[in-house]
């Protein structure tokens, strides 16, 4: 399999999150949003040498989840939308959220991870992705007519978003396609999924929050007094305290945007070249075509003289 132009799956950060995942003592994990499975196969490992099990949940299991969690015994796929599909998920040690990014769902979600911590007397550990651009204070909705009308910003199906540019780009950019929306304009309230943290951390006391700053950002969310609170604390430190990772992220993500710029532009060029093409063609056929209605009137003039 060739490697992805932009690394973007959180199996990109498996080292970290697992040593994390370990340090928490997590056994049972729930992850929100599954894609093709890449991380959930190493958290169903992860879970089974510990003797515990994952729960994901998925509104389109990708027929490589399907196939896991028939034949994967420690592995139960929850297929709807989160939060709503949240009811049928019981506490968990670990949540690994990565499912509809924006403000509403993700306030949702921890609420729901943590009430269930709560109420087993087990608080988790909350990992999040996409904290960072361009979700962290902007909207993207996969389904936004499934969301209630008032926690939906005006969104775009069609225009993408560019680092440093609040709104968003009539071409280029990082865009859905089709297969999700983005909210027309970045910060204010109620908008992204740091923003949703940090809602939810100001009513909640007693938590803290970490970022590593690559892969759209990784939030990490534990509790101040839990027994492994430190473990998990001197884990991050290297990663959420380095500059240079903000940087590196910063610069792959302009790059990468430069690289969908180039590539639209490719494409306006090739469509013209095409469109000049099937002039040019047209107008060979069309001089063919009076070439040989000549030659016959060569042949019939010929004929009669
Ligand atoms: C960014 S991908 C997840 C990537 C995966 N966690 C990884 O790191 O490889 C987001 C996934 O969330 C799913 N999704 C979208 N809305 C959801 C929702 N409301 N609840 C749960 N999952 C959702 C999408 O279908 C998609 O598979």
């Amino acid at each position: 399999m060739s490697a992805p132009l932009l690394l973007h799956s959180l199996s990109e950060l498996r080292t970290i999150l697992l040593c994390l995942l370990a340090a928490a003592d997590a056994r049972s994990v729930v992850e929100i949003g599954s894609e093709s499975g890449a991380f959930t196969r190493e958290l169903v490992a992860f879970a089974s040498n510990r003797g515990g099990g994952v729960t994901t949940v998925e509104p389109r299991p990708a027929p490589a989840i399907l196939e896991l969690a028939r034949t994967e015994p420690t592995l139960r796929l929850v297929e709807g939308r989160s939060p709503e599909a949240l009811a049928r998920v019981t506490a968990a040690d670990a949540w690994i959220v990565d499912g509809d990014h924006n403000f509403w769902t993700v306030v949702h979600e921890l609420d729901a991870a943590l009430d269930l911590g709560e109420a087993a007397e087990r608080p988790p550990l909350l990992v999040l992705h996409d904290v960072a651009w361009p979700c962290g204070r902007r909207d993207f909705y996969y389904d936004p007519e499934g969301l209630p009308s008032d926690a939906v910003h005006a969104h775009t199906f069609a225009q993408g978003v560019v680092p440093g540019e609040p709104g968003v780009v009539a071409t280029g950019g990082i865009r859905g396609e089709g297969r999700f929306a983005v909210a027309l304009r970045e910060g204010g309230e109620q908008n992204g999924v740091l923003t949703a943290i940090e809602a939810v951390l100001a009513r909640r006391p007693g938590l803290e929050l970490a970022v590593i700053p690559v892969v759209f950002g990784v939030g990490v969310i534990w509790p101040a007094d839990a027994p492994w609170a430190d473990a998990v604390r001197d884990l991050l430190a290297p990663y959420a305290g380095l500059d240079l990772l903000d940087r590196l992220e910063q610069n792959r993500l302009r790059l990468y945007a430069h690289v969908l710029e180039l590539q639209d532009a490719l494409r306006r060029v090739d469509g013209a070249r095409n469109r000049a093409l099937g002039a040019l063609q047209d107008r060979v056929d069309a001089l063919e075509a009076d070439n040989g209605a000549l030659r016959l009137e060569l042949a019939r003039l010929k004929a009669t003289a």
